[in-house]
């Protein structure tokens, strides 16, 4: 984004933000989805055949500006590069910044033509109700649409929202976000064999209210960026799905296998690929996640420890995602907030629950969710209570030593991947992964048992670095596929962040 793309941006009413969703890119990113968008076009581009590129809630106009620049790059004159781009906005204020924009790069580039005689072509209107620019035959369309859920709401502008996300989805909307209506109408918006590069939030790729946007794009799915950071400050992760509308004749060719949303994110997120091929978890343990309303029933039940009867055994340790590390328990080492209090010690007061959930008081492993790799400590006395989301994996025997086996299935860095790969982009943020009891019963634990064992005995030990090493080897992945999962389980957790003392939910 340009100062002047930036100073409009801030100037506009917080409140006006947030109904249109303004919050511009940044320039690298601009360049990098053009270069994504452009991928497929080369030859048109540098052939210097007619080409058209579309942001059709184009702001003050970085990605006509990045999209400008790349043109030329490849072989463009400045003058030629500003006749293929198409901007539309439904803010006619924003349109100037962009024209200003578009003006001072013509004349930077030594365009001689007077401002009237320039060829970009900028339009005020509402991409979800009016006609699009050179609409249905465009190359390319490329940009970052307004997010949110501005279709959900009561007034005039958003009735008539409502009723062209109907139109465009050929049913009504619901809950579907505005950007991924406007990538359906995008696909729409351009000939066979066009590309549409459109930044979209993150849960797009695994919500139940992106179901709708996808199956009416995945004909086209190509791949998926997702970059590392938080991009704007919107506090949104996003992606940007990679678009191309089949031809005719790929339409009907098209017996290839599509790789699922899944596979790609994963792919975009670097998660290796690998098979695992042993029995599932299920085969020796049951996993149970708690309800929400129950999280409220045991916050309501929590003391300090040490406060009037507390030290009874009838106080279980209350345990938060926070307070579990890899086979490192956290619990008195670091506070806790629960429901709004901070606790440096919690133990519920089983009396005080309003059902006994005796489920809990049994020997488990308790496993974190939403964190870089899967963390899950052991609770050998069944002495510790998992606080919602929290999962329980209850081992079918009381056999000594298969908690500890489990364990180790699951710090395994193989586990890690596996799970990020079923999941990849349903977490809240591209680096964490997203666990639920029922996908981790279907975890494939390690084939080699004797390895399976070894692994187990040193984390018991305290070894977590060997440990882990023995236990991607029990889990027979190849030499590669080892090193390759190694590295990834070993760089994403390092990054695993804990930011202040207190660990929530
Ligand atoms: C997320 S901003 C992005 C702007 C620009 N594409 C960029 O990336 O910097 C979304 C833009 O969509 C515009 N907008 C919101 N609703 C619109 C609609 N129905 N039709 C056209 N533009 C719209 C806003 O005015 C805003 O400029």
């Amino acid at each position: 984004m340009s100062d002047l793309g930036r100073d409009y941006e801030t100037s506009l009413d917080p409140k006006r933000r947030r109904r249109d969703g303004v919050h511009y890119t940044p320039r690298d990113v601009a360049d990098e989805l053009v270069e994504r968008a452009f991928a497929a076009h080369r030859r048109t581009i540098a052939s210097g055949a007619p080409f058209s590129v579309c942001d059709p809630t184009c702001g003050a106009g970085v990605f006509l500006l990045a999209a400008a620049d790349a043109l030329v790059a490849a072989g463009r004159t400045p003058f030629d590069a500003l006749a293929c781009l198409r901007g539309m906005d439904i803010d006619p204020d924003a349109l100037e910044v962009a024209r200003a924009e578009l003006l001072g790069w013509a004349h930077v580039h030594g365009v001689e033509a007077g401002e009237q005689e320039l060829p970009f072509d900028l339009f005020v209107g509402d991409a979800l109700n009016d006609a699009w620019p050179e609409d249905g035959r465009l190359d390319v369309v490329v940009g970052n649409p307004p997010f949110g859920g501005q279709l959900a709401g009561a007034t005039v502008r958003d009735e008539s929202a409502v009723a062209g996300a109907a139109r465009i989805l050929g049913r009504p909307a619901g809950y579907t976000d505005t950007a991924g209506v406007l990538l359906v109408r995008a696909l729409d918006a351009v000939r066979a064999g066009g590309s549409v590069v459109f930044v979209q939030p993150l849960s797009v790729l695994g919500s139940r209210d992106g179901a709708m946007v996808r199956d009416l794009v995945s004909d086209a799915l190509e791949s998926i960026w997702i970059p590392d950071d938080q991009l704007f400050d919107a506090a949104v992760s996003v992606c940007a799905p990679v678009l191309r509308k089949p031809t005719a004749t790929e339409s009907v060719a098209d017996s290839q296998v599509i790789p699922t949303w899944t596979e790609l994110a994963a792919e975009a997120m670097g998660v290796p690929s690998m098979r695992l091929n042993g029995a599932p978890l299920s085969s020796l343990a049951d996993c149970t996640a708690g309800f929400r309303h129950e999280f409220y029933d045991v916050a309501a039940a929590t003391v300090e420890r040490g406060s009037a009867g507390s030290e009874s055994a009838d106080f279980p340790k209350l345990i938060t995602v926070g307070l579990i590390d890899p086979a490192k328990l956290l619990w008195g080492t670091r506070a806790a907030r629960i429901a709004g209090t901070t606790f440096a010690e919690p133990v519920v007061d089983v009396a005080k629950l309003s059902k006994p959930f005796e489920l809990r008081k049994r020997p488990k492993l308790l496993v974190a969710t939403q964190t870089r790799v899967i963390e899950a400590v052991a609770d050998y006395d069944g002495m510790l209570w998992p606080s919602v989301p929290v999962i329980s994996v209850l081992p079918h025997t009381d056999e000594a030593g298969t908690l500890d086996l489990l364990l180790a299935a699951l710090i395994a860095p193989p586990a890690s991947v596996w799970a990020a790969r079923q999941a990849a982009g349903t977490a809240r943020s591209p680096g964490a992964v997203r666990l639920s009891a029922t996908q981790l019963e279907q975890l494939p634990l390690p084939t080699d048992r004797e390895l399976w064992i070894k692994g187990s005995d040193q984390l018991r030990a305290g070894q977590l670095t060997t440990a882990v090493r023995t236990l991607t080897s029990a889990y027979g992945l190849s030499e590669n596929e080892q090193t390759v999962v190694l590295e990834w389980w070993t760089l994403r957790s390092k990054r695993r962040k804990r930011q202040g003392k207190t660990a929530g939910l």
